[in-house]
């Protein structure tokens, strides 16, 4: 195991870097009357501004998840602590970014925002990890390695032992996005915190959690990490009804949740069989998320068709490995229906 040193891995400004104090920040404790944020003094729902640290809502999540909250940084989407972690760690115009293809477009984006050169590795033909063919990418410049697990788009699980590698040989960052985790028949890689200093896990409340509009993502990491991504997020990133409403969601208990992971994780196995005879699907790759990666004879005339009877799946045939791919989410067992009466027509 290579010993990481996280401060020398973040950018050296920020290290340095003295964050905002908000007016929150200042005072801390209870009082009646607050004349300290040039807020509207007259009550709305809104008229005040959100707590900046999160506390209550990080405290809750810590719990249900098993952790600390100092190994919790909330973000507006995980597409919030994708850009922060690249504008913590690397430094623009030299630092890079592992990449195995094909995977979740915004890892790409926000290191062409933070100009990071992006160094592309392709995944196995059935999706898999080879964790020697990432580690030759990397060089002293790479600071970053995003594993998406379960991937999108291909929906399968990366191997554990793969990743265990490239946790232990890599000196920089390991990102592992869990987004699809809820989905999936294996245990999340926040229960190995303890162990690898320099993993990270992204989860979201947009998938299983079923808000996605509420826009509030989770990033996993030893607390050092997650210091630094508060020291340079924007003060109020998570608003107020967010922070409310996913609190009423946690409080309401999982069983709702666990209740539509169920459904979703049933109707997808539905709808991978009803696929299997549908002429033109060539082949429905092994899912452990919430949508099915289908190859057909034509994408671009299945798109369509599909279309042209309001029905709208993601066509990712020009993505790398995806040739004539169509990325179908599973929707309710009605929609689920639509699509397959479509697709018999074709
Ligand atoms: C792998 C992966 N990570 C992250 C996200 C974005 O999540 P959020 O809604 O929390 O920004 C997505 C959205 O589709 C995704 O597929």
């Amino acid at each position: 195991m290579i010993p990481i040193d996280i401060q020398s891995l973040a950018r050296k400004n920020v290290k340095s870097l003295k964050p905002y104090s908000s007016a929150r920040d200042d005072f801390e404790g209870t009082a009646s009357v607050f004349l300290d944020a040039n807020e509207n003094p007259f009550p709305t729902d809104y008229n005040r501004y959100p707590d900046p640290h999160q506390r209550l809502l990080k405290d809750v999540i810590a719990q249900l998840k098993n952790l600390k909250s100092d190994q919790l940084f909330l973000g507006n989407g995980s597409d919030e602590a994708i850009d922060l972690l690249f504008r913590a760690f690397c430094e623009p115009g030299r630092d890079r970014v592992a990449i195995p293809q094909p995977t979740y477009g915004m890892y790409a984006v926000s290191a062409g925002v933070n100009n990071v050169k992006v160094i592309s590795t392709s995944l196995t033909n059935s999706f898999d990890l080879d964790s020697k063919v990432i580690l030759k990418s990397t060089s002293p410049h790479t600071k970053l390695i995003f594993l998406c697990s379960p991937n999108n788009p291909s929906g399968n699980l990366l191997d554990v032992k793969e990743i265990e590698v490239i946790l232990k040989k890599f000196p920089g960052l390991v990102i592992v996005d869990e987004a699809y985790i809820d989905f999936a028949a294996s245990a999340s890689w926040t229960t190995r915190l303890d162990e690898f200093q320099n993993l990270v896990v992204l989860q979201t409340f947009s998938k299983a959690w079923g808000l996605a509009g509420l826009r509030l993502g989770m990033c996993f990491a030893n607390p050092e990490i997650i210091t630094l991504l508060n020291k340079i997020k924007p003060p109020y990133n998570i608003n107020s009804f967010t922070q409310s409403e996913a609190l009423k969601s946690i409080n309401l208990g999982k069983s709702e949740v666990d209740r539509m992971i169920t459904a979703i994780k049933y109707e997808r196995e539905a709808l991978r069989k009803h696929l299997h005879e549908i002429l033109a699907v060539k082949k429905v790759h092994p899912s452990d998320a919430n949508f099915l990666l289908v190859e057909v004879t034509d994408a671009k005339k299945s798109y369509e068709h599909l279309v042209s009877k309001s029905i709208i799946v993601r066509n990712r045939s020009m993505v790398v490995l995806c040739d004539n791919c169509l990325r179908i989410t599973v929707g309710t067992k009605e929609e689920n229906d639509l699509l397959i009466q479509a697709l018999r027509l074709l």
